[in-house]
């Protein structure tokens, strides 16, 4: 059992949570992540790490709630214990000083790379960090993000905040009017991150895309995670989660992915409708 000692609500559907788990605290870093169950009838799902107290033996985790489990998880209060967490899994990024880092995310992705963001900043590079959602309102992070970037440059599809259009049309623009980038991290939906790497391959710019395909087990033993990078077999649990965005077959990880989701829906409806009738859940 791992106790919820604080909760912050960060917006519509996004929470933190700081999460007791010394072993945990003690090892990870960076770039890695945790799996957890909330209870006895949860699956297993990951999230990243988000930051740590050694000292006080706990790990922050933030989350979207998109489904049942992390639905769950949401309805967790302070002082509520998840049935277990397990980590630090995965490999740590490597965090060295490169110069001018520009981290482009979408979405969720912005917490998938916050305690990276952090590390870079701490190392002495130059951050720029380009934020994207559909609306304002699916926007995550971005007060965070502003404390530890030296720039933020946000775009909405709809305008509502920021400029209009998508983050690669940002990186394009970056790259257009001669603003050197000597290292770039993504994280967020597949057709993003490909786009990403697909301009900064023709600039020949270092890339790190952080993948998120479906994982079960977290230990390589299941082969959910399977990702072709550079024409070999890898899975994301133990090979990645980050990878050389240049190599990434993100066609296949995008046809891998699509496949879980009419599944997922169904059983999210369940649990809010198990809700709104007042069940156990
Ligand atoms: P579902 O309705 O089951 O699924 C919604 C969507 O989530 C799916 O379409 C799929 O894209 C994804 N998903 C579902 N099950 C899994 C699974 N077992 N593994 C991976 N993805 C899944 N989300 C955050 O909000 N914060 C994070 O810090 C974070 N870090 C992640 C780190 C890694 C290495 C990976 C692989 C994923 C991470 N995710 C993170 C995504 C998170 O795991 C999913 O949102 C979660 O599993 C959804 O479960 P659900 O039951 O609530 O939703
Ligand atoms: Fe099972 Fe990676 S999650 S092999
Ligand atoms: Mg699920």
């Amino acid at each position: 059992m791992n106790k919820i000692i604080k909760k912050e609500v960060l917006g519509e559907k996004i929470k933190k949570i700081e999460v007791e788990a010394p072993l945990i605290a003690k090892k990870a870093l960076p770039g890695q992540f945790i799996v957890l169950r909330v209870d006895e009838k949860g699956e297993r799902i990951p999230l990243t790490i988000a930051g740590i107290d050694a000292e006080k033996g706990t790990i922050t985790l933030i989350f979207q709630e998109v489904g049942t489990s992390t639905g769950k998880l949401g309805m967790l209060k302070e002082g509520e214990d998840i049935l277990n967490v397990v980590g630090p899994l995965g490999n740590p990024v490597e965090i060295e000083k490169y110069g001018r880092v520009c981290i482009i995310v979408g979405g969720v992705g912005a917490a998938f790379v916050y305690w990276m963001a952090k590390a870079f900043k701490e190392k002495g590079n130059y951050l720029i960090t380009v934020m994207g959602a559909r609306n304002e309102k699916l926007l995550i992070l971005e007060k965070e993000m502003k404390k530890i970037s030296d720039e933020v440059i946000i775009a909405t599809d709809d305008g509502s905040k920021g400029r209009k259009g998508f983050t690669t049309d940002v990186l394009t623009d970056l790259i257009g009017i001669g603003d050197k980038l000597d290292y770039v991290l993504t994280a967020g939906p597949i057709p993003m991150m490909k786009k990403v790497s697909d301009i900064t391959k023709k600039h020949g710019i270092k890339t790190i895309a952080s993948l998120n395909p479906i994982m079960v087990d977290g230990t390589g033993m299941c082969g959910g995670c399977r990702v072709t990078v550079g024409k070999e077999v890898k899975f994301a649990c133990v090979d990645g989660p980050d990878f050389d965005a240049h190599s990434v077959d993100f066609d296949e990880l995008l046809k891998r992915t699509a496949l879980y989701k009419s599944h997922e829906g169904k059983s999210y409806e369940k649990l809010l409708h198990r809700c709104k009738i007042g069940l156990d859940t």
